[in-house]
């Protein structure tokens, strides 16, 4: 295992939105009495209620598949894939085959599970991996174990149609390079990207960059106008900007103001540390927004 891999696999745990991985199993339980030993599939319209890890939840999800026209001929891959919300909306909605590559092995591990649970397997492949390390060269860089599961499945680099990426490339400080692995991982003439992620509007204070790093795993954002020239220079065509910041600013306020008038509950069901982390993290991340530091952005590219 690289060094890079080693490190951010650790880092990303300070994050309070991972300290448990099984949060989602908490919800569904406590919400829907679900069992893993229940004998009809997990709905993945149910599910979707808690495996969202981005903003708006499937709505916002909908709503770039209907920008970049996605239709169940599409092989997507989702990278960054956290519990494998998006993967499962789109697979059980258009009926496409999807690549889950999530780099948390206890993220993954959920992730695969509640695919199972939804015997969605068959549409959706789950990977344990960096994306940036196996989609960044031309070639592919894959351990022989992510080879295997690529190879059964039909994946490769340059084989894919789409890329899903939200809320994650935030925690990559080397932009560059991320966006040089998308490009590698979608076919010449037909590959859309669509990413959601956050900007910076304005330089930040010592305390908002602590914060950022600290509470958000997020050491590096750029402006509007520098992603745009980074997804240029990996060489994409139709860079489309939509500035989400308004409604991002919304959700994230009240989502803080929600969870935290249901505290008993969430200590409850999750446990304090996780709980309280939590609300830390929402606070932390709302106060970004409405001090006007973050901006929120949808963006969709087409690779030539
Ligand atoms: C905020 S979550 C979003 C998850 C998912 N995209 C969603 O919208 O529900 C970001 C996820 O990206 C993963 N991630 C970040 N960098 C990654 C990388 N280079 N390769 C694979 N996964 C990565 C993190 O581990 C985390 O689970």
């Amino acid at each position: 295992m690289s060094e890079r891999k080693k490190s951010a696999e650790v880092d990303i745990k300070t994050m309070r939105l991972y300290t448990a991985t099984d949060r989602v199993l908490n919800d569904l339980r406590q919400e829907t009495g679900w069992s893993e030993h229940a004998s009809k599939p997990l709905s993945v319209d149910v599910l979707n209620r808690y495996d969202q890890y981005h903003y708006h939840g499937t709505q916002a999800v909908e709503e770039a598949a209907q920008l970049i026209d996605l239709t169940c001929a599409d092989i997507v891959l989702d990278a960054g894939a956290g519990v494998g919300g998006t993967s499962r909306y789109l697979a059980a909605k258009y009926g496409c085959k999807v690549l889950a590559v999530e780099f948390q092995p206890d993220v993954n591990e959920t992730s695969a599970r509640l695919t199972r649970a939804c015997e969605m397997g068959a549409k959706v492949t789950h990977l344990c991996g960096d994306f940036v390390e196996m989609f960044g060269t031309p070639q592919g860089d894959y351990t022989s174990a992510q080879e295997k599961v690529l190879k059964e499945n039909g994946f490769q680099v340059g084989s894919f149609t789409v890329i899903f990426t939200f809320l994650v490339v935030l925690h990559i400080v080397d932009k560059a390079a991320t966006f040089q692995s998308f490009y590698n991982a979608l076919q010449s003439g037909s590959g859309r990207l669509v990413i959601e992620d956050f900007y910076q509007i304005r330089a930040l204070s010592e305390v908002e960059t602590e914060t950022l790093a600290d509470e958000v795993y997020c050491e590096k954002l750029t402006s509007i106008a520098q992603y745009t020239q980074d997804l240029q220079s990996a060489g994409f065509i139709d860079v489309q900007v939509t500035d989400l910041t308004a409604s991002w600013t919304e959700f994230t306020s009240s989502r803080c103001h929600m969870f935290e008038e249901k505290m008993e509950r969430h200590r409850r069901v999750y446990g304090p540390h996780v709980a309280d982390g939590l609300l830390r993290f929402y606070k932390a991340v709302s106060t970004l927004f409405s001090e006007g530091a973050l901006g929120g952005l949808r963006v969709t590219a087409r690779k030539p």
